[in-house]
């Protein structure tokens, strides 16, 4: 779907019901979203992985919700077509009246929606979210802001009742109103059951090609991670310019190229 008017929820739900793939990724300035928006990449993050990948933390943990507003302010102003969503950092949405009033401050700087991760007691703050008008995206599989819980970066749902706990989830956040879904470092097999169970788009990260769409953060698909996670793929060898490799990653995701067997887990 090729236009210049911004996407809207309902043109992200319609891309899902016809089988195009969505391609998302982060971005934290103008420029690049600039770049990113004529390359044609259909939503645009900005991550509190800003934390480590412009802030040169080792988490994501201490990101600020003014620091992501920002941020999103930045990238607004360079965007036309793509949806734009602005993360909403750890400890910024740990209960109702918090993290409403830090999603206001999140859509006042130019997101369309907000990005929390987890569900259980998170699945009444998108309820509450929801119900006041401001459009969420979900956030299970590996979260990064839980990582010192986790015990690190690692694949999560792999054994069944994991993965059958992360369906359930997935079910009760789109139940509370999420209209987007990102699935972090999940077996593939996961990834595309939960993609086929629910009506709202699921973008993987590590999560397999099966998903509605496919999100990076820039810096890892530009080859500037350190230590890329597998499920990442580098797209400047072979693109003349960065905004090449985003057009690479745009096609390769919209053709089921990326990622491939080698990505997934
Ligand atoms: O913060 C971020 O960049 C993210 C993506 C990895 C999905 O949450």
């Amino acid at each position: 779907m090729t236009s210049s008017k911004t996407l809207t929820v309902d043109d992200l739900l319609k891309m899902k019901r016809n089988g195009e793939k969505l391609a998302m990724l982060t971005c934290y300035d103008a420029t690049f979203a600039a770049a990113m928006d004529k390359a044609d990449v259909d939503i645009v993050l900005v991550g509190d992985s800003l934390g480590m990948v412009v802030q040169g933390r080792t988490t994501t943990v201490g990101v600020s919700v003014d620091e992501v507003a920002y941020h999103t302010a930045c990238v607004s102003r360079g965007l036309k077509r793509a949806f734009l969503i602005a993360d909403m950092p750890f400890g910024s949405f740990h209960n109702e009246s918090t993290a409403m009033e830090n999603a206001v401050e999140l859509l006042g700087a130019g997101g369309s929606m907000v990005k929390l991760e987890g569900a259980g007691p998170m699945v009444d703050v998108v309820d509450y979210l929801t119900c006041r008008g401001v459009p969420v995206c979900g956030h299970l599989g590996l979260t990064p802001q839980s990582v010192n819980q986790l015990g690190g970066f690692k694949v999560q749902a792999r054994d069944d009742e994991s993965a059958r706990r992360l369906l359930q989830d997935a079910q009760a956040l789109q139940h509370a109103g999420a209209r987007l879904l990102v699935v972090e470092c999940i077996p593939a097999r996961l990834g595309k059951e939960v993609s086929a169970a629910l009506d709202i788009p699921v973008i993987g990260i590590g999560a397999g090609v099966e998903c509605d769409g496919q999100v990076l953060v820039m810096h890892d698909m530009l080859g500037l991670g350190e230590r890329a996670p597998k499920f990442v793929a580098d797209f400047m060898p072979g693109s003349a310019s960065i905004q090449a490799a985003f057009e690479a990653y745009v096609a390769a995701v919209r053709e089921k190229r990326f990622p491939t067997d080698r990505h997934a887990y």
